[in-house]
């Protein structure tokens, strides 16, 4: 007999009733310490006092209201993210695969309302992950995502991951866009080195083909900037994001160039919750905390201690781990044992991590998460890796 949950998840025998900071307290009494916050969502940790209050707050004043009014914390939001970054505009979702929907569109229209509607192609790469739509599916394009789904919404080619020859053939003057994660996340903590980032903009500039980035895993100051393209001095003309803004709440947003956004006039896209006064209050708590120099300098102090940490591990325990991946705090584990089976030994640890593909497991704690934390964390995986060592 079916689940009454629909049964689409592999899921850990674990329940949390509250969580606190990097910590999560279980139904079975124990105090997990949590390296996964929610898959990179939690950004400032369980229960932020900030974000709390500020929950609490909208919630006594407005929820919901629809898109067929003004909504001043929306404005806001959108204003500081336009202050923030490239973009002079925004739209917002309620999640990353709605944000990758929208910057599918938004590339298509751009090239209709020039008058070049047969101008669809949009070139993604192997190991890429943009959400479970049938738009996001088929751009990623991996057999893992797209079987049975059939027929796949046409327009889209994924190239291997750093084949720069196969890049070049590809993206010409009639490719619409080119979409790309500075660092894959789900595809096992790939970066893509800064030299890689800067020629795929010249590549675009040239042919005129769109460049639109995925930050939803890897932006809202993971690596240390507010978005992990700004390491790399180049900017998109779309950018999808999602996860940490909300801190917790369902939060996404496109952000676009006024050029790219051109053909995206009134009628044209919607949303009956996107951009909510309660989503959008807490949003602009998280990027007016994150994006405070103070604080993505902390990041970046925090990145370093665990990620030296975590090559010491590497080198202790090499029957078990084999490199270190990434950027601040959105690490990997490249494992030589079974991801999975290190998975599970840092549960026996009580310490939460996330598996990937190309055999990783990703360690994306809070981005505030105390040094005695990453120090914690760091001895949980000694232990775990020491146990699973002894076990081959
Ligand atoms: C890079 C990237 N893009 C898009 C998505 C989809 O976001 P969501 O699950 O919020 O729909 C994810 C989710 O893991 C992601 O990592």
């Amino acid at each position: 007999m079916i689940a009454p949950v629909l049964p689409t998840y592999n899921r850990a025998d674990l329940a949390f009733v509250s969580g606190e900071g990097s910590w999560l307290l279980a139904e079975n009494g124990r105090r997990y310490l949590d390296l996964g916050a929610g898959i990179a969502v939690n950004a400032l940790g369980h229960a932020h006092p900030a974000l709390v209050e500020t929950l609490t707050e909208q919630a006594k004043k407005l929820w919901h209201v629809s898109n067929l009014y003004r909504i001043p914390e929306q404005e806001r939001l959108a204003a500081m993210l336009v202050d923030r970054t490239f973009a002079d505009t925004v739209f917002f979702t309620n999640s990353g695969t709605e944000a990758a929907e929208l910057a599918i569109k938004m590339a298509r229209k751009y090239w209709s309302a020039k008058g070049d509607p047969d101008r669809i192609q949009i070139i993604a790469f192997e190991g890429a992950f943009h959400g479970r739509s049938t738009g996001a599916i088929a751009a990623a394009g991996s057999e893992k995502l797209t079987k049975g789904f059939g027929p796949l919404m046409p327009g889209f080619t994924q190239l291997a991951w750093g084949d720069h020859d196969a890049l070049r053939a590809a993206v010409t003057d009639r490719t619409a866009a080119v979409i790309i994660e500075p660092i894959q996340g789900e595809g096992g903590i790939r970066t893509l080195p800064d030299a890689c980032l800067k020629g795929l903009r010249d590549l675009c500039d040239a042919t005129g083909a769109l460049l639109i980035f995925d930050e939803v895993q890897c932006g809202m100051g993971r690596t240390g900037k507010l978005f992990a393209h700004e390491w790399a001095g180049v900017t998109p003309d779309i950018m999808m994001v999602a996860k940490g803004i909300g801190g917790g709440f369902p939060l996404g947003a496109v952000l676009a160039t006024e050029a790219a956004a051109a053909g995206m006039v009134a009628g044209t896209h919607g949303s009956t919750y996107g951009g909510n006064p309660l989503g959008c209050a807490l949003g602009a708590k998280v990027v007016e905390i994150v994006s405070d120099d103070a604080f993505l300098d902390a990041v970046r102090a925090k990145g370093a201690q665990f990620r030296q940490g975590l090559e010491g591990l590497v080198a202790n325990h090499p029957t078990v781990f084999e490199a270190v991946r990434g950027e601040g705090l959105i690490l990997g584990l490249k494992c030589v044992k079974p991801n999975t089976d290190v998975v599970k030994a840092a549960y026996a640890q009580d310490l939460l991590t996330v598996p990937a593909a190309d055999n990783v497991i990703r360690l994306l704690p809070a981005l505030n998460i105390p040094e005695a934390d990453i120090a914690e964390a760091l001895a949980r995986l000694d232990r775990a890796a020491t146990a699973l060592g002894r076990a081959a």
